[in-house]
């Protein structure tokens, strides 16, 4: 616990949504199971395995005092979620958690549920991916694979694309996607499919051609999308999708499978896709190991296919 509460003397806290501290990522000794994370005006403390009651009050105590330093005249909001056993438990430790939730990121506004489930509705380790988009959309047509909620869409548009679609089989969560493009005054210019990717090829290719496609996919849904077997099946359609010259985002966000595995796949199953380079994941998720953290590999169809 003590790389926990070191580190935590040096976090300063600003207005953007952001891990704070990734323990995670193997670089702070015994504390792998730990990540702490900004979600204005809450923190939120998460342990992959359940905390002791003596360690939690550790890890409160250190978060208050170093809140005293930071934040003196707003009191302290603090959320904690432990994963056991393949179960979620969350609970409010301090403070309240706005409703609506709103935070924000580069500009935009994204509506966050702490207290549901592990999936906040925004995924923080994805934020270099999404300025990648809101840079490289002006005027492009863009489709958002397995769009959850949609915040690539968000930085798509505010970065001028002229159109996005949007595919998730989880109704729910685009439904908070519509409300995200309404937050950030997006009320044309996006579509919204809630449907099984793998049953909507010919949709999609109606819609297209797309000159950026990001596909961000779950590492192991099971029956909806497991990567060892089903990457390969997503890979395969895509170059129909994309227009000549076109750019696409293939993310994968599972430490057992590495760059090589998802490069290998595409050499395989789209060869006429050319590799350009992996993008940076935002410094707070420093890890011990490139392969085991989040990959976003970009690709472009070359002009001469
Ligand atoms: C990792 S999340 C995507 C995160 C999102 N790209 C973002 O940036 O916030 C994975 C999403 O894939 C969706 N999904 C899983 N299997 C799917 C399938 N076969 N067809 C459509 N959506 C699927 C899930 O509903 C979930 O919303």
């Amino acid at each position: 616990m003590q790389s926990f509460i070191q580190a935590l003397a040096t976090i300063e806290l600003g207005s953007d949504a952001v891990r704070l501290f990734h323990g995670r990522g193997g670089y702070y000794a015994e504390c792998e199971h730990l990540c702490l994370d900004w979600f204005a005006p809450v923190l939120l403390l998460t342990s992959f395995t359940p905390l002791e009651e003596s360690d939690l009050a550790v890890c409160q105590q250190a978060i208050t005092e170093r809140w005293q330093v930071i934040c003196p005249d707003n009191p302290l909001n603090l959320v904690y979620q432990y994963r056991s056993g393949g179960e979620t438990h969350t609970q409010l430790l301090q403070g309240e958690v706005p409703e609506p939730h709103i935070v924000s990121e580069n500009g935009a506004q994204f509506q966050v549920h702490l207290m549901r489930g592990q999936n906040h509705g925004l995924f923080l380790d994805m934020a270099n991916g999404r300025e990648w988009v809101r840079a490289n959309a002006r005027y492009k047509k863009v489709l958002n694979l397995f769009a959850y909620t949609c915040g690539f869409s968000v930085a798509a548009l505010q970065g001028g694309a002229d159109e996005v679609v949007n595919i998730d089989m989880s109704k729910g969560a685009l439904s908070i996607g519509k409300q995200n493009h309404l937050l950030n005054g997006f009320s044309a210019g996006a579509r919204f499919l809630p449907h099984d990717i793998f049953k909507s090829w010919g949709k999609l290719k109606k819609l297209g051609p797309y000159d950026i496609i990001v596909a961000d996919p779950p590492s192991n849904q099971k029956g909806s999308f497991v990567a060892t077997k089903d990457y390969v099946r997503l890979i395969r359609r895509l170059p129909e999708l994309l227009a000549q010259n076109g750019e696409l985002l293939l993310c994968l966000n599972a430490p057992e499978l590495d760059t090589a595995f998802l490069r290998q796949q595409v050499a395989d199953a789209a060869p006429t896709l050319e590799y350009i380079t992996r993008l940076d994941n935002p410094p707070a998720f420093i890890d011990v190991s490139q392969d085991k953290s989040l990959k976003v590999l970009r690709y472009c169809r070359s002009a001469s296919v």
